[in-house]
């Protein structure tokens, strides 16, 4: 192949090209992200999270009683209105307790603290301490503490712990020392050191992990997750901040329970610690195919009647993200720990909603009054779903008569589409709105990502890149997975409660976000097989990274055989001659390979052969100022 990169004719490209698309689905959050270690912590599980399911769940679920003592749940007066149930345990002898196995067991660190706390109350009037330890299954100790003085009104208590060793399946356990009646309620333990040691954090390595992608946006909390199946299971924002016990959980319509433990707060934090743009996504005043009245099959949304007071729901939430720490809402954000502004700029309203009336009417109310109260702040409308994968018509209809500053488009398929359609966005209208492709996906039916399907989104991304005027986001989905609790498949980032088991496909996303640019240079690529069937399975997309004034080559072959490659990058630009290459390569069906880096000698034109099935990405630097 001959490669002939265009560097004297710069473009200007979005510079957030590359995020993620965070959803609470798979486990992704409680049990996931969110560090905390026990299950059900605030005996709020209900039997409709898992409705139509085979196991059926309470409010005791993860919870038993070990020893002679009886458990039961109640609700009479509790920490807070939100946070409805709580446990009484009966002790007729001291020596029992209440036990937790976490989500799948509490997987424990040796030398690590945990931070452990609970909500008590000794309803007998008899001040006692707990006891609360981690314990094997033989019931070996792990690490214990006491916490003295539980008294007679709801307090919270807290103590530390430190593993005397590591442990795949440890269980949480709670004893009043002590015979009598106890009310317990939000039972926590987290590890002490959570991403960037925040409080009620996340964990550190799944965190992290999605730290190194890069991402210059995170989508937040989804997904359908964002609007939910019904009026009732909306995810609103007001929910979800705040102390914990005054959140309010609910059923998360994937068949779990939703804590609200990472909410709001945490989203925009997290955000900010790894440089990434909030786009946070509230619904369009309507849920799931707009599922919201009249029972099965009708349609609805939020009463209009309503529409005021959802409109300023919203509202307020770019107050809570971006108002003065003495306004209403930012005095709550304050109050959370962050007296600054989160700086929001992106909203997304509606996810993959059916363009109907009912959504036309509620969107339309709350665009206008966005524009008119937040010009600033950009809004992300839906296209809808789309009835065979790609076509938006109704969505775009709306969009151009609205003039909507972006627009989001979800589609999952083949490999085969991807590699077939990169001309998707070079048709698009440049005048029109923006695009934010908030999920894509390779999807092999029934088999999991490999490097066939991340190849196949690698020259997708080519073209993502190359109509980086149009397509400002992109966001890979789902992106998390608790292996043993999934809802889609496949997915970015397969784990367990020890391991972060990232696919080929991440590794794909992870080199364009740290090799991404803002200006793209054109490349004439001309193959000595020129058969179109054989060219869409060649890619190449060179940038440049203004900050660095790096200048970044991607090459992508997706075919079977290895190429014999000329570069050439003209004469206009100075290039240092050593760069960093990145190869990802392998077989198809590989499940496992990951990107190796070496330094090569490059310079104007040069020579390489280019591996059958791989991801090349060259990062250069530039003496000059390239094509500037
Ligand atoms: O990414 C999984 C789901 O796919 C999202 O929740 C939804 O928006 C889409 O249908």
């Amino acid at each position: 192949a001959d490669i002939h990169v265009q560097t004297g004719d710069p473009r200007k490209i979005s510079d957030l090209l590359m995020g993620v698309f965070f959803e609470d689905i798979n486990y992704a959050a409680d049990g996931g992200l969110y560090a905390e270690l026990v299950q059900n912590r605030g005996f709020e599980y209900r039997p409709s999270d898992k409705e139509g399911k085979d196991e059926t769940w309470n409010h005791q679920t993860a919870w038993k009683v070990q020893g002679k003592g009886s458990l039961h749940i109640d609700s009479v007066s509790p920490i807070h209105p939100n946070n409805k149930f709580y446990a009484v345990l009966d002790l007729p002898s001291v020596g029992a307790g209440l036990q937790n196995k976490g989500f799948d067991g509490i997987s424990i660190k040796q030398g690590a603290t945990y931070l452990c706390s609970f909500f008590a109350r000794a309803l007998n009037g008899i001040k006692t301490g707990v006891e609360i330890r981690l314990v094997g299954d033989d019931g070996t100790v792990y690490g214990s503490t006491i916490i003295k003085g539980i008294a007679g009104n709801w307090k919270q208590y807290q103590d530390k712990i430190v593993a005397n060793t590591s442990a795949v399946s440890a269980t949480l356990e709670v004893k009043p020392l002590k015979a009598g009646t106890y009310a317990f309620d939000l039972i926590s333990l987290f590890p002490e050191s959570t991403f960037k040691n925040r409080k009620n954090g996340l964990r550190a390595d799944l965190a992290q992990a999605i730290a190194d992608m890069r991402p210059r946006f995170v989508r937040f909390p989804g997904g359908c997750v964002a609007h939910g199946d019904g009026l009732e299971n909306m995810y609103r924002w007001k929910n979800t901040i705040g102390p914990l016990e005054e959140r309010v959980p609910q059923r998360n319509l994937w068949g779990y329970h939703q804590s609200a433990g990472l909410g709001y707060f945490e989203y925009f934090q997290f955000c900010e610690d790894i440089g990434a743009e909030p786009l946070p996504v509230v619904p369009a005043a309507v849920p799931c195919q707009n599922s919201g009245t009249g029972g099965a099959g009708q349609q609805g949304g939020i009463p209009m009647e309503d529409m005021d007071e959802y409109i300023q729901e919203i509202f307020d939430l770019i107050e809570y993200a971006n108002g003065d720490k003495n306004s209403i809402w930012g005095k709550k954000r304050a109050a959370a720990g962050h007296p600054e502004p989160f700086n929001l700029k992106y909203i997304g309203i509606g996810n993959e909603d059916l363009i109907t009336d009912v959504f036309e009417e509620r969107f339309r109310l709350i665009f206008a009054a966005m524009k008119k109260r937040y010009p600033a702040i950009t809004v992300i409308g839906t296209v809808g779903p789309s009835a065979d994968g790609t076509d938006y018509r109704e969505g775009w209809e709306l969009a151009d008569a609205l003039e909507i500053p972006m627009v989001d488009e979800h589609y999952y398929q083949s490999p085969g589409w991807f590699i077939h359609n990169q001309d998707y966005y070079d048709r698009y209208d440049r005048s029109k709105s923006k695009v934010y492709l908030g999920e894509y996906a390779a999807h092999l039916p029934g088999r999991p990502n490999n490097l066939e399907t991340a190849l196949a989104e690698a020259l997708y991304l080519t073209s993502l890149e190359r109509n980086g005027d149009v397509v400002h986001m992109a966001s890979y989905a789902p992106l998390l997975a608790k292996e043993g609790h999934t809802q889609w498949n496949p997915d970015l980032i397969y784990f367990n409660n020890e391991e972060v088991k990232p696919t080929v496909g991440y590794y794909v996303q992870q080199l364009y976000g740290q090799h991404s640019g803002d200006t793209y240079f054109s490349s004439d690529i001309v193959l000595s097989e020129s058969k179109p069937a054989v060219s869409k399975r060649f890619g190449v997309s060179a940038v440049k990274e203004e900050k660095s004034g790096d200048l970044i080559l991607k090459i992508v072959n997706l075919l079977p055989t290895e190429v014999q490659t000329n570069i050439d990058f003209g004469d206009n630009i100075v290039l240092d001659e050593e760069a960093t290459k990145i190869t990802l390569k392998g077989d198809p069906t590989d499940l496992k390979c990951q990107p190796v880096e070496i330094g090569e000698q490059v310079s104007n034109k040069f020579k390489v052969a280019i591996s059958p099935y791989s991801f090349t990405v060259y990062r250069i630097k530039t003496k000059m100022g390239v094509g500037s």
